[in-house]
């Protein structure tokens, strides 16, 4: 039986994110290039939308690039920067038909002016959908996004806006990129790898996490919906009691 025809509403995650690894061990596996893997990345992510759009996935947020992958050789960032181009090229117009509403977090400040116009376009021209929401995380590390919502607080405070005492959560969550979004309710991180790496440090602090083996150009809808299946055994406490306990 499908996951679809066996919801329990309350027990799926509306909210998936995915730390997209393993390209060059599935690309070295096959003694291919690194850079095979990275193509084929791209073709497991259309997959993936598809299957998150059609399983009711409401937000999926994907790790695409981190601000720490800039330490790789120059000609993977290029080929990893020409794979994004491609795919706003080739992909956007049919997400954009499905009523995917695209949105991009991570820093803007040290990419070209012809990225950034693609990245904006991406997000004007899908502002309006309703559908599923696919956060991709570009040029994205946590500590940075959290490094700028607190110069942001800090600039409101001199700015005699806020009052310190008054500093909230929800300030900090309202000045992140994800604000608006609800946090994730899974992570999923392909490739055997078991952190964070960096992504999603503030809103994953309620997320069940589940590791697959498989690396990211192997994934697939039926590995999608295992990790559903695994996270639907979970019981989420909050720090609360778990649900049987009287
Ligand atoms: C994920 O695959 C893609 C990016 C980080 C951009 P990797 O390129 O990290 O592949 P491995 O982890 O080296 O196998
Ligand atoms: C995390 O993968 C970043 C993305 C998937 C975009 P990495 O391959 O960069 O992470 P580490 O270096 O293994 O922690
Ligand atoms: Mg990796």
């Amino acid at each position: 039986m499908s996951i679809k025809t066996d919801i329990d509403r309350k027990k799926f995650p509306e909210h998936v994110a995915i730390i997209m690894d393993g390209n060059g061990r599935w690309a070295q596996e096959r003694s291919l290039p690194r850079s095979a893997g990275h193509k084929q990345g791209v073709m497991a992510l259309r997959d993936t939308v598809r299957a998150a759009v059609e399983l009711g996935i409401k937000v999926l947020t994907v790790y695409s690039f981190s601000s720490e992958n800039w330490s790789r050789p120059q000609a993977e960032i290029k080929y990893l920067f020409k794979l994004l181009e491609r795919f706003v090229r080739q992909d956007v117009a049919e997400l954009h038909s499905h009523s995917i509403r695209i949105k991009i977090i991570g820093q803007r400040s040290n990419l070209t002016r012809k990225l950034v116009e693609m990245l904006e376009y991406c997000e004007d021209l899908t502002k309006d959908n309703t559908g599923m929401t696919l956060v991709v995380a570009f040029n994205y590390g946590a500590r940075n996004e959290m490094t700028s919502a607190v110069k942001a607080l800090a600039q409101r405070v001199a700015d005699g806006e806020l009052n310190p005492n008054e500093i909230t959560e929800q300030h900090i969550a309202a000045h992140m990129g994800t604000s608006g979004i609800p946090d994730p309710d899974l992570l999923i991180r392909t490739s055997g790898e078991q952190r964070l790496s960096n992504f999603l440090l503030w809103q994953c602090a309620y997320t069940e996490f589940v590791f697959v083996r498989e690396h990211w150009p192997a994934f697939n809808k039926d590995v999608l919906e295992s990790t559903i299946e695994e996270f639907r055994t979970r019981d989420r406490r909050y720090g609360g009691l778990a649900t049987s306990t009287g």
